[in-house]
């Protein structure tokens, strides 16, 4: 039954070929992951993996990570506790800056633990070119950034991505004293 279920469930697209600076850890971590899902998944559903790159940026005119509130304690926090931000970041193919856009990774993010720094995402990556142009797929959770590798579940999406249930792997590839960080994302996705 495993086998079938293997056979079924097919392998797609993996974008970019470009390495990580920790590679290793989330090599390993993606490996594993892709693993449990083709282990997991049903004979209608296709497995597809992305590997994308998420630019925050702070140092443009226009800066694609802004905050938009806060509570009256959230700056003597040591946590940033209640600050909200709204983000329309550009989705590329590769890490470095210029490279092919795909799309946009829009939603917020709020600072949302009183204990550790933490955030809590809500994310819809909409893809405007490439092959999943026309697209969308929707992130919601929790992001310990701090942490090197964190885990946002994928709830759902449109078009190729209709029903899309998975998983993202978030790691921190760079970030610059302008306040520019680069986001490796490894998507993991079921549809149908
Ligand atoms: C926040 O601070 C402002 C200005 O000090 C004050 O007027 C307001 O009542 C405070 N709000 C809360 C919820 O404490
Ligand atoms: C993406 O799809 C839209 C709508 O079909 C189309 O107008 C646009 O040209 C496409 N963009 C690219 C870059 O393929
Ligand atoms: C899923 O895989 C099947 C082949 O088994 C294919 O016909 C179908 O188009 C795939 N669906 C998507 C969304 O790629
Ligand atoms: C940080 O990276 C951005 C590109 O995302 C670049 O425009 C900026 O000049 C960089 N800043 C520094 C200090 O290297």
């Amino acid at each position: 039954m495993g086998i079938k279920k293997l056979q079924h469930c097919i392998l797609l697209v993996l974008l970019s070929m470009a390495i990580s600076a920790n590679g290793k850890d989330i090599a390993t971590e993606s490996q594993a992951l892709e693993n449990w899902l083709k282990a997991h998944c049903s004979p209608q559903q296709n497995l597809t993996k992305l590997r994308l790159y998420v630019r925050d940026i702070f140092s443009a005119p226009i800066k694609s990570n802004q905050v938009v509130a806060s509570a009256n304690s959230t700056f003597t926090s040591p946590t940033l506790f209640g600050l909200v931000a709204v983000i329309d970041d550009p989705i590329t193919v590769g890490p470095g800056f210029g490279s092919q856009v795909l799309g946009q990774a829009q939603g917020l993010i709020v600072f949302s633990s009183l204990e550790k720094i933490s955030l809590h995402m809500s994310l819809t990556l909409v893809f405007t070119s490439g092959p999943y142009n026309g697209s969308s797929l929707n992130l919601v959770g929790h992001n310990p950034y701090l942490e090197d590798l964190r885990r946002v579940p994928v709830v759902g999406g449109t078009g190729v991505f209709l029903l899309a249930q998975g998983v993202t792997l978030i790691h921190t590839v760079s970030s610059n004293s302008s306040g520019d960080y680069v986001f490796q994302y490894n998507v993991y996705i079921l549809h149908y």
